[in-house]
Parts: C-alpha cells; sequence; structure tokens
C-alpha cells in the first residue's frame, strides 16, 4: 500500500517537490517501464488538480503510441509533428499551451480540454516520451507547471 498524497494546499512549488520526491521513490528499483508509467501516471492524477487526462505517448518505431494514463481514453497513435504532442515529441521542446483551439493541428481527444502542457522526456538527448497533462481550463498551466514537469521527466527518464 503507498500513501503518497499532496498536503492540502501547500504552495505549487512544493507539491511539485512532493510529486518528484513520491515519484523517485515509486520507481527507484524497479526495471519495468509500463509499472513506472502506471504509478507516476496516477501520482500526477493525485497530485495535481483541475486535470481531465494525464499521461504518457511513448516514441515507438519513430511515431507516439499511448501510454499509461488516467483519464479519457485517448488517441493510441500520433505523428511526430502532429498535435501539440507530436510538435513538442519532434523538436523535444515543452509546449505550454493556453488555449488549444488555437493552436494549429490540436488533436482533439477530449472534447472538455482547453489547455494543455506537453513535456518532452528526453534519455542521453533523445526524445523517448512525452508526457501530456490536459485541464478543461484556459491558461490551467504555467511555467512553475512547466518546471515542476520537467523536473519530473529528468527523474524517470531512466526508468520508463
Ligand atoms: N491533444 C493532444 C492529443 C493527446 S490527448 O490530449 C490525450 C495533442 O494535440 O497532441
Amino acid at each position: 500500500m503507498f500513501d503518497f498524497k499532496p498536503d492540502a494546499d501547500c504552495p505549487k512549488a512544493e507539491t511539485y517537490r512532493q510529486l518528484q520526491q513520491a515519484a523517485a521513490a515509486l520507481t527507484e528499483g524497479e526495471p519495468d517501464p509500463v509499472a513506472n508509467m502506471a504509478n507516476v501516471a496516477a501520482l500526477l492524477g493525485d497530485f495535481l488538480p483541475d486535470l481531465n487526462w494525464a499521461g504518457f505517448y511513448r516514441v515507438v518505431d519513430g511515431e507516439l503510441v499511448l501510454g499509461p494514463f488516467v483519464g479519457r481514453p485517448a488517441c493510441i497513435r500520433i505523428p511526430f509533428g502532429k498535435g501539440v504532442c507530436g510538435t513538442a515529441a519532434a523538436d523535444g521542446e515543452t509546449r505550454l499551451v493556453e488555449d488549444v483551439h488555437a493552436f494549429p493541428g490540436h488533436i482533439a481527444c477530449d472534447s472538455e480540454t482547453n489547455s494543455e502542457l506537453v513535456v518532452p522526456v528526453k534519455r542521453n538527448g533523445t526524445v523517448i516520451a512525452v508526457i501530456d497533462l490536459d485541464s478543461p481550463s484556459l491558461a490551467r498551466f504555467d511555467n512553475e507547471d512547466r518546471e515542476g514537469i520537467e523536473g519530473l521527466a529528468e527523474i524517470i527518464s531512466g526508468r520508463i
């Protein structure tokens, strides 16, 4: 039984510190990437408010393929360069999108989504996956979220 829960009403930076610590503890010594992605997706859903989807797309044979997540069923395959996820995977840069309806080529897996944060996970400089967070609120994500998820991506890059 694991009981990693965010402290109530703590500042965002502290929430991310606790989230990163929990992710490091949960994945330590576990070699199975699916198990680790599944637990990290569950942590994202537990720690971060106002999300309707949180999880992974993995790079498989040159395209993104759906990985473990929490939320509604989603698009399974996304070509590099397509949508928010494929754009972030193609150039290895985070995408923080305040209004997905204004993002050219956004892939609407869930019509409730209004804003999105996509952070590439890199190993030895190569993108191996992306972490995708979706919110029903416009402009849900800011630079603190970006930094928090980029830190998480570094922590888990050797474990997924
Ligand atoms: N909206 C994403 C697709 C993935 S889902 O949101 C889970 C995109 O445009 O890449």
